[in-house]
């Protein structure tokens, strides 16, 4: 059984990564369920990275025996990387097509990921914002956390009212990608991801941490001090954030 946690001021649910992903999807599909009641669709705002992958296969396991359906969902991503293109394996676009979109009954006009090749970089992020603005805001966002705290591509030094922009990967960003890219030189040096500021104003916030290296940073993020240093510990000023920390990711 799943138990939570107190880390100093902050509870975190904490148990195996499956019935973690089980209660995560469990919000995913009452706030599918509620909206659709209401003849709204809902705005999700969705991560990639390794963290999240169990999570997407128990939201297609959903779609498949039990009906889920994801007609009513819209979906922005947080982050993509420059240059690659969206037909790169490594891009977030494919990535999420292969991990999640491909396998559930969204309607392909209702994703959005950033851009991965543009002419003008601050053009590029003002229609993802505005995009994300008229869809009405994300209702639900996940998060994964860097191993120096970023949220979305938010390294180290983002401030709290940031927004959509391009931004420089931090080296332990890089470093981090690198067997992905086979090799550090393969992996974009720049990135085009969604701020802090953007981040905070979802209505609700779902950060997933999983293992023993993520332990100190989901520390510092939820019981340090907040500040750009840490750019995930902005997620304390936010009254509806939880927090889901595998074992060792919670160190217990
Ligand atoms: C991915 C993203 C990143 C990752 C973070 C953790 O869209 O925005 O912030 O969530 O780098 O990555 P993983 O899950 O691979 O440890």
């Amino acid at each position: 059984m799943s138990k939570k946690i107190q880390i100093v001021s902050k509870t975190a649910q904490v148990g195996e990564v499956e019935e973690l992903c089980r209660a995560v999807a469990d919000e995913v599909e009452a706030l599918i369920k509620e909206k659709e009641a209401e003849g709204k669709k809902v705005i999700l705002g969705l991560a990639t990275g390794s963290t999240p992958l169990p999570f997407y296969r128990e939201l297609i396991r959903r779609h498949r025996e039990e009906g889920l359906s994801f007609e009513n969902v819209m979906s922005f991503n947080l982050d993509e990387y420059e240059g690659l293109g969206r037909d790169h394996e490594r891009s977030y676009w494919a990535e999420m097509w292969r991990n999640l979109f491909d396998h559930v009954d969204i309607d392909p006009s209702n994703v959005s990921v950033p851009l991965s090749i543009f002419e003008d970089a601050g053009e590029a992020a003002l229609e993802y914002e505005n995009a994300i603005k008229e869809a009405g805001g994300i209702d639900w966002q996940l998060l994964g956390i860097g191993g120096e705290g970023h949220i979305g591509f938010n390294e180290k030094g983002s401030q709290v009212d940031s927004r959509t922009r391009r931004i420089k990967l931090a080296r332990k960003t890089t470093m981090d990608a690198a067997p992905s890219f086979g090799g550090e030189a393969n992996v974009p040096t720049h990135a085009i991801t969604m701020g802090v500021g953007t981040i905070l104003e979802a209505h609700r916030i779902v950060l997933m941490a999983r293992g023993e290296s993520k332990r100190e940073i989901v520390n510092r993020a939820m019981s340090g001090e907040v500040g750009p240093e840490v750019p995930a510990s902005f997620l304390q000023n936010h009254g509806n954030v939880g927090w889901f920390l595998d074992n060792d990711a919670a160190g217990s």
